[in-house]
């Protein structure tokens, strides 16, 4: 039975209760906003900094430069295995804790214990201070009370959550139906992993706009088409099966088709030749039942899910077998670190293996014309020229992103003493 379809009525927009006039983006234009999102959202969310995988042993550790929540956070598999977050700061005089050659660039390794570089303290895995250079010229220096900060650190299916606020709720309870509904789905079955990173300037909701709505992918990705099928694709349009919204989270079920495609003239040689294409390897491995959140609408066409897990994590859930994430990590109000993983079964034979490449080379392709198109997006909506700018039906999940980003200030700031929020409101 279908677990969710369209309302009969109406639209998606106002049966998910969100207002149907135009938006006026000053949210993504503001320096001030930013500052606000930063404290009433990424300090206080659930993030996603990692899969499980990055950790292979007792003593693997990552880096992550959390700019959006004003700290970095040193990530490390403990002696009993679990993931454990700690603020990457000596407790000594401040220095960065783990870095390389560059302090403000991510790092990852295996090590025993951490070593300051400034004057060689120590502290093992658990976080606690395990050796003081000189420790007699201290003055009753505790070393129980010097170990490293913690952070909450939480996991769900294998994928490693950071929250800077003690008093949030679990990490189960903040992905509530949503989360319940996707687990079990093999995540951790898929180790063959790519990676893309790229600094964008845009605002960092601009590109999940982008890729929460596929009403531009007809147009703006029409030559990735032949040419007779991308003009049908345009004539067509596009609507999506189904949309859910599940607290601050969100997602778009889609259709597919093209992997394989109902006929072989819809798609460029290399696809034919290589049987992949941005829809993934046409032969892609065989899951058996999917959770009940995957393809929500039962619908036969199904070809891919995308969900947002608020405030940055996207998760795509592909039919053939393979998913993707997206990351989009603010740096300033206009500018972001876009990061996008493709995660397959690893191939068995080089054929496998290049229908995955292939896979890989397109979603670039892609993303890089999205990307081109935020930059510009960007620059117009800084010129406030217009202010006023109509949202469709098929871009309802942009509307509830803005949404409930504003109510997180909101309620951020409710909580503040009445002088700060003098102070915000004038700024
Ligand atoms: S700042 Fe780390 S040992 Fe001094
Ligand atoms: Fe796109």
């Amino acid at each position: 039975m279908a677990h969710f379809t369209k309302p009969s009525e109406g639209s998606w927009t106002e049966h998910f209760g969100l207002d149907t006039g135009p938006v006026n983006y000053e949210d993504s234009i503001s320096p001030e906003h930013f500052e606000l999102e930063r404290d009433a959202i990424f300090r206080k969310t659930w993030l996603n900094v990692g899969r499980m995988e990055q950790l292979p042993r007792t003593g693997a550790y990552f880096t992550r430069e959390l700019h959006a929540a004003r700290t970095s956070v040193i990530i490390v598999r403990d002696a009993d295995g679990a993931a454990r977050a700690f603020h990457n700061v000596c407790r000594h005089r401040g220095n960065k804790l783990v870095w390389d050659d560059f302090p403000r660039e991510e790092t990852s390794g295996t090590c025993r214990q951490f070593t300051c570089k400034y004057h060689g303290w120590r502290y093992g895995l658990d976080g606690e201070l395990t050796f003081v250079q000189q420790e007699g010229e201290f003055f009753d220096l505790d070393k129980e009370a010097y170990g490293l900060a913690p952070v909450r650190c939480e996991v769900w299916e294998g994928f490693i959550f950071v929250n800077l606020d003690d008093d949030a709720a679990s990490l189960e309870d903040s992905l509530g139906e949503m989360g319940a509904d996707l687990a079990g789905y093999p995540f951790g079955e898929m180790t063959q992993v790519t990676k893309y990173r790229a600094e964008v300037g845009a605002n960092w909701k601009l590109f999940i706009d982008a890729f929460t709505e596929f009403y531009h992918a007809p147009v703006l990705h029409a030559k990735q088409a032949t040419a007779e099928e991308s003009r049908k694709l345009a004539g067509v349009g596009y609507e999506a099966l189904a949309y859910e919204v599940k607290g601050d989270h969100a997602m778009v079920s889609s259709w597919g088709g093209m992997s394989p495609p109902k006929d072989l003239a819809m798609v460029k040689p290399i696809e034919r030749v290589t049987r992949s294409g941005l829809f993934g390897p046409w032969d892609g491995p065989d899951l058996g039942e999917l959770p009940p959140g995957v393809n929500p609408s039962d619908h036969p066409k199904w070809g891919v899910d995308s969900f947002l897990l608020f405030p940055n994590f996207m998760l795509l859930i592909w039919k053939p077998g393979w998913y993707l994430t997206y990351h989009y990590w603010p740096t300033s109000y206009n500018t972001h670190i876009f990061e996008g993983n493709l995660y397959f079964v690893p191939p068995k034979t080089a054929r496998e293996r290049v229908a995955q490449e292939l896979a890989a080379v397109t979603f670039k392709e892609y993303a890089l014309q999205d990307g081109n198109t935020l930059e510009a997006t960007q620059t117009m909506l800084e010129s406030q020229a217009v202010t006023a700018f109509p949202l469709n039906d098929q871009e309802v999940l942009l509307r509830h992103l803005h949404t409930v980003c504003r109510r997180h200030i909101a309620e951020y700031l409710d909580g503040q003493p009445e002088t700060a929020v003098r102070i915000s409101a004038a700024s």
